[in-house]
């Protein structure tokens, strides 16, 4: 198959025109200039650039984007748990599962890492019903304490996973308030190599005050999950908002990932993310949606969102802040998160790399402000065509009505 386009290889540049040849699952070729032959899609009208990628969402609470909360702990009682109950029900979680990933198909994003519920079956209803096919690092969400009876499931972490390596699986261990030790130690003894784990911390006050009851031999909430070892290079550590300095040394001796999900850190008026933090510890930094924390499941108006936080910063508490250019922005939702996701070969458009692209035409011109007026006036129409693994995919705009 042969694309056409501008190509937007690296956001900072403009994009240059040219083609690529897909072959099976791969971008095979890319070329500049006019195409050897007929495109089979684009033109040189649009734009291609990867697909992108949501480093933390929940899929069961798809349907409650929206659903207001006072604080974390009372939203995810009141709203949050109750959703997640109702996948007890196998057809119910399956259903969901297909209108997720149909919605993250919708918002331009082939990737992503996340959560499922605390169900046993939750892993298989994911095999069973993810398509269309997108790239994924997932699993069970495990909790022993502090939830509704009907999400303390014990914890699969052995799921069989389909053998085209678009699903891999994780260890997610909620947060440590609904954690025990024997929990955390148990998910320590399941961890396999190159196996992600992916977990929150300190996104709240309340949350913060709560692991230090629980916990009170710890010196801080990322010494709980550092004392079960848990602090990997392949640990996504959701939100991060409210840390002292010495938990900042200790993610960036670790090398693990801080997702910053500035949407829903806004909606449950959790905090200002510290990124000149996270910047001066050389921490690795992700951007997640936090789906339905963050009501916006597209990626660049998360983007957008970490610009406005930093900016908010800057204009209130801290003058000097950094405020991320849209090309800093844009890279993390493409080659950025890739790379905290451990998909070297995602996000980035070049031979040999995941055909997981996306062809785009908005409506106005290439100039200077190409990226910034696509994050700050996306919207999901922009996409025109969406190629999952290779494969063009069709999207019908109205897909609620799933039997
Ligand atoms: N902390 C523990 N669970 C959750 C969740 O589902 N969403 C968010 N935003 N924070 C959490
Ligand atoms: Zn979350």
């Amino acid at each position: 198959m042969i694309l056409a386009g501008r190509l937007l290889i690296e956001p900072d540049q403009p994009p240059r025109l040219g083609w690529m040849g897909v072959a099976e699952d791969r971008i095979a070729e890319v070329g500049f200039g006019k195409p050897f032959a007929t495109p089979d899609l684009g033109g040189e009208d649009h734009l291609i650039c990867p697909g992108f990628i949501d480093a933390h969402l929940h899929i069961p609470q798809i349907e409650v984007a929206g659903c207001d909360g006072p604080d974390l702990l009372h939203w995810l009682e009141r709203v949050i748990y109750p959703a997640e109950a109702q996948w007890k029900n196998h057809a119910f979680a399956c259903r969901q599962i297909r209108l997720a990933h149909r919605r993250l198909l919708q918002a331009g994003t082939l990737g992503y890492a996340g959560y499922l519920s605390s169900h046993e079956h939750a892993p298989e209803c994911l095999i069973k019903a993810a398509s269309p096919p997108l790239r994924a690092r997932v699993g069970q969400t495990l909790m022993d304490r502090g939830a509704p009876d009907g999400l303390l499931e014990p914890g699969r972490f052995d799921f069989d996973i389909p053998a085209d390596g678009r699903i891999a699986r994780s260890i997610n261990p909620r947060f440590a308030v609904s954690c025990s030790d024997s929990l955390l130690a148990e998910v320590r003894r399941a961890v396999r190599d190159g196996v992600f784990i992916q977990t929150h911390l300190a996104e709240a006050p309340d949350e913060c005050e709560l692991v230090a009851g629980l916990f009170p031999d710890d010196e801080h909430y990322a010494g709980v999950y550092d004392r079960h070892g848990l602090l990997t290079e392949r640990t996504l550590l959701a939100h991060c908002v409210h840390l002292t300095e010495p938990q900042w040394l200790l993610i960036a001796r670790r090398r693990s990932v801080v997702v910053h999900c500035p949407t829903a850190n806004t909606f449950l008026s959790s905090g200002l993310f510290d990124l000149d933090a996270a910047r001066r510890h050389g921490v690795r930094l992700a951007l997640g949606s936090d789906l339905a924390a963050g009501p916006d499941l597209s990626m660049p108006r998360v983007a957008r969102a970490m610009i406005e936080t930093a900016k908010v910063r800057a204009m209130t508490i801290a003058p000097d802040a950094y405020v991320p250019t849209p090309a800093d922005a844009w890279r993390l939702i493409t080659t950025g998160n890739a790379e905290a996701l451990g998909w070297p070969d995602g996000g980035r458009l070049e031979v040999g790399a995941a055909a997981d692209l996306l062809l785009l035409r908005p409506p106005f011109p290439v100039d200077d402000h190409l990226i910034a007026r696509l994050l700050y006036t996306w919207r999901d129409d922009y996409i025109v065509n969406r190629i999952v693994a290779g494969h063009p995919i069709d999207c019908p705009p109205s897909e609620d009505t799933d039997p």
